[in-house]
């Protein structure tokens, strides 16, 4: 039998203040609809400079520790993906190395690729112990980002920012991830950059969308045709988007889910039809997609909805979500994973919910942790938003979370308590 191996447990770090959309939309003079119902928005969050990558990664990767009293002793690895760290040199990991007291006996690094960075830890990590080099470790992924467009852009109503600490390993209670079954899909694109030393993404949006909407359809049909071999896809009678019991996507907002769900779905009725879809099957499906949408990918959407775009994050809050509202229902059923990063890397991958994934997500608090966000309005939103990079609050961290403390000595400093001596 081949190992297992996959994501243990699950935690997760969102700014302390929060935006509702519509504030936004009327401040902007846009149409609230347009952000809510047109782009599926609610809510974003909305990092001070004390909330930086290194801070709520670190807040994220404490929560995990914690809620799951983890041995550290047994993780080998540390990996953070993130396209937002704070030197051009040091990685956010080894920050979150020392701010978490971790062994020294680890391999530490940073992934970058764009919002796939976090992917690309995780699958390190799965190809690390499946190979037998971890020893029989484990691994800590954390992805860790604040999504930045800058004020009045096309971008903004889709800023955002969080963290996602997983512990990776051979006793994937949460999540089995069928090792060696992705599908990749990777081009050379300018959709959505950031120029070094610039703070707000630069991106041409539309553009960015047509590059998912190619990069899903080239990654699903490649994870396609090696799930079939495996056997996972064997119902003739219903298409094989459709075996999977969910559906989560990378979600820079909402809508982009909906868009690639149904992109999936057309592409495949076109392959089986053999030609575009006539008018008849055009209607059909536009009732089917929405229905499908609905039982497979919504639920996911949820912290997505409250938080924004989180990049290297937002699959990870997807899955999150998902198991928060459903974990119970899923237990042992096999869902579709789909990781874009602009430039373009993509992946689609599956796993298997794990039997107590319900009871592990419990431990991430994710109700609690919205519901102790403060809502802030325009007014404070734009004054936090123009703070210097390296600005500091007077406020000290809460028990338990990490805060930017100011450059001293030309060193990034941070305060804050770790869960482990
Ligand atoms: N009521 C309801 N819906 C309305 C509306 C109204 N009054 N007015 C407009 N809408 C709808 C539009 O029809 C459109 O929906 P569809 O796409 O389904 O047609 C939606 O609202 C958005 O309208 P526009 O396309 O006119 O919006 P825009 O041009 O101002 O900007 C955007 C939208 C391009 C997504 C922009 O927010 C942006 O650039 N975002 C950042 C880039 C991004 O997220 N790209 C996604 C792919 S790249 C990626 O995934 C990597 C990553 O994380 C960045």
């Amino acid at each position: 039998m081949k190992q297992q191996v996959g994501i243990e447990a699950i935690a997760v770090a969102i700014p302390r203040r929060y935006l509702a959309i519509e504030d936004l939309a009327v401040a902007r003079g846009v149409a609230p609809a347009k952000y809510t119902v047109g782009l599926g928005a609610l809510e974003m969050a909305v990092a001070d400079p004390s909330e930086d990558t290194v801070a709520l990664a670190a807040t994220a990767a404490t929560r995990l520790l914690r809620a799951h009293d983890i041995d550290v002793s047994q993780i080998g690895m540390l990996v953070v993906g993130t396209e937002t760290g704070v030197d051009h040199s040091k990685p956010v990991a080894s920050f979150v190395q020392g701010l978490l007291g971790l062994p020294r006996t680890m391999r530490t690094f940073d992934t970058q690729h764009a919002c796939y960075g976090g992917t690309a830890a995780l699958m390190a990590a799965c190809d690390w112990i499946a190979s037998g080099s971890a020893g029989g470790k484990s691994a800590l992924v954390v992805c860790s980002d604040i999504a930045r467009y800058g004020m009045q852009s096309a971008g903004e109503p889709t800023q955002g920012g969080a963290a996602v600490a997983m512990l990776v390993s051979a006793r994937p209670e949460l999540l089995a991830i069928d090792h060696g079954t992705s599908g990749v899909f990777s081009t050379d694109v300018h959709d959505f950059w950031r120029p070094i030393g610039r703070r707000e993404a630069v991106v041409d949006g539309h553009y960015s969308i047509e590059c998912y909407l190619e990069a899903v359809a080239g990654a699903y049909r490649a994870w396609r045709e090696r799930a079939t071999a495996r056997g996972f896809l064997n119902d003739a009678s219903m298409p094989r988007s459709e075996q999977l019991a969910r559906m989560i996507y990378h979600a820079p907002f909402c809508k982009m889910a909906r868009k690639a769900h149904l992109h999936v779905r057309r592409c495949e009725l076109e392959e089986l039809a053999g030609a575009p879809l006539d008018a008849a099957a055009l209607a059909r499906e536009e009732r089917e997609g929405a229905a499908s949408f609905d039982a497979q990918v919504a639920a996911s959407l949820l912290l997505a909805s409250r938080v924004g775009n989180t990049y290297t994050g937002s699959l990870y809050l997807g899955l999150a979500s998902l198991l928060h509202a459903q974990g119970t229902e899923l237990a042992g059923q096999r869902m579709g994973l789909f990781s874009y990063g602009s430039g373009c890397s993509s992946e689609m991958f599956s796993g298997v919910v794990g039997p107590r994934a319900a009871e592990i997500i419990a431990a991430a608090r994710l109700d609690e942790l919205l519901a102790d966000r403060t809502r802030i309005d325009i007014v404070e939103y734009e004054r936090i938003m123009q703070l210097p990079r390296e600005g500091t609050i007077a406020a000290s961290p809460v028990p338990g979370t990490f805060g930017f403390a100011g450059v001293r000595d030309d060193r990034r400093t941070y305060a804050g308590s770790a869960a482990v001596a």
